[in-house]
């Protein structure tokens, strides 16, 4: 298949591109940072006035899968009419132009859409209320891809993964900080489902096959604090587990607001599937496996000359 991905150089597109160019076409959309990619790159900038046909015109895929946001949360607190551009106006614009042009679509969005009160896990059922303005303009998306165009994927993910700058994941800043003796909190009331990201690529690509549509969990199927995953981390790489310290978000100094429990059920995405999701044991060892083969190194190596 031929599949275009908007955001290639975010954590999510970079490595489902690596994870699926020997199998599939990737056609990646960038504004510049990818200079060594394998694979072809159209250099756009989405908010462009031309951009959503430019890339469509040009690329003339099979898919798409929409990575392409403003996927900071105090970024999109200090600019919501931006957040609103790039998170909402821009996949309502790639919805229709896929549902004119007869292309399955995928879109991304957040397990941060519910406001984390449910002392259970959540499920596609359960009503969302965001708690700001990143999750609001993620879930106004949901609903923009969906009225749109009615058969398209959306998915509502969290991962962790090495990432182009070696900073984005939070699987990164344990490991960064770890690895250089540094000291660092993790948060104990703050739940959340992690899997590995290129997990997230190969389920979205099933999703594809199978023809599945409307909104999914696609999040890991064991729920852990973020404590507890720092602490994970730390065990598989051997190192001191002792440098993270439990600390609650309360007293984190962020801006924006963050739901405490972002357990998400992924009992949905599995029945459909009909398999289960990989474990969370299973992704970090592959984790830890890319650490020891280069994979890092390889992926930072996209945005070299
Ligand atoms: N990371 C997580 O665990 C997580 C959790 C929940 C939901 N999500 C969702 O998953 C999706 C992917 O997230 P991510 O972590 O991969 O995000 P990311 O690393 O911040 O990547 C965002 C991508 O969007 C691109 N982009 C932003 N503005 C653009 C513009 N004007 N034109 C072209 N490209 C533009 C960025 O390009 P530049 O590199 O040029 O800025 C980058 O490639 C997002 O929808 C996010 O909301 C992620």
């Amino acid at each position: 298949m031929k599949i275009l991905l908007t955001g290639v150089s975010g954590l999510l597109g970079i490595n489902f591109a690596q994870e699926m160019m020997n199998e599939h076409e990737i056609i990646g959309v960038d504004r510049g940072k990818l200079v060594n990619a394998p694979f072809k790159v159209l250099k756009k900038d989405l908010l462009d006035d031309d951009a959503v046909d430019f890339i469509l015109d040009s690329a003339q895929p099979d898919w798409l899968v929409n990575c392409a946001a403003l996927a900071d949360l105090e970024a999109c607190e200090e600019n919501p009419y931006l957040a609103k551009l790039l998170n909402t106006d821009l996949p309502r614009r790639l919805a229709r132009a896929c549902k004119t042009r007869n292309i399955p679509f995928v879109h991304i969005s957040t397990d941060a859409v519910f406001d984390g009160e449910k002392g259970d896990a959540y499920t596609e059922d359960d009503h969302p209320n965001p708690p700001g303005v990143y999750s609001k303009t993620k879930l106004d998306s949901e609903w923009a891809v969906l009225t749109e165009n009615p058969n398209a994927i959306v998915a509502r993910v969290n991962f962790y993964g090495w990432s182009l700058g070696g900073r984005r994941s939070l699987a990164e800043f344990f490991h960064n900080n770890l690895t250089n003796s540094k000291s660092m909190s993790g948060f104990t009331d703050v739940i959340f489902c992690p899997i590995l990201v290129n997990d997230t690529a190969r389920l979205l690509v099933k999703m594809l096959q199978k023809g599945l549509r409307g909104v999914y969990h696609v999040v890991g199927p064991q729920a852990m604090s973020k404590y507890q995953f720092g602490v994970e981390i730390a065990r598989r790489f051997s190192l001191p587990e002792g440098e993270i310290t439990p600390k609650s978000v309360t007293f984190s100094g962020l801006v924006a607001k963050r739901s405490n429990n972002l357990w998400l059920s992924t009992h949905k995405l599995s029945t459909d599937l009909g398999e289960d999701i990989p474990a969370f044991t299973t992704g970090l060892s592959e984790f830890y496996t890319q650490h020891q083969q280069g994979y890092p190194q390889k992926i930072r190596s996209y945005q070299q000359k």
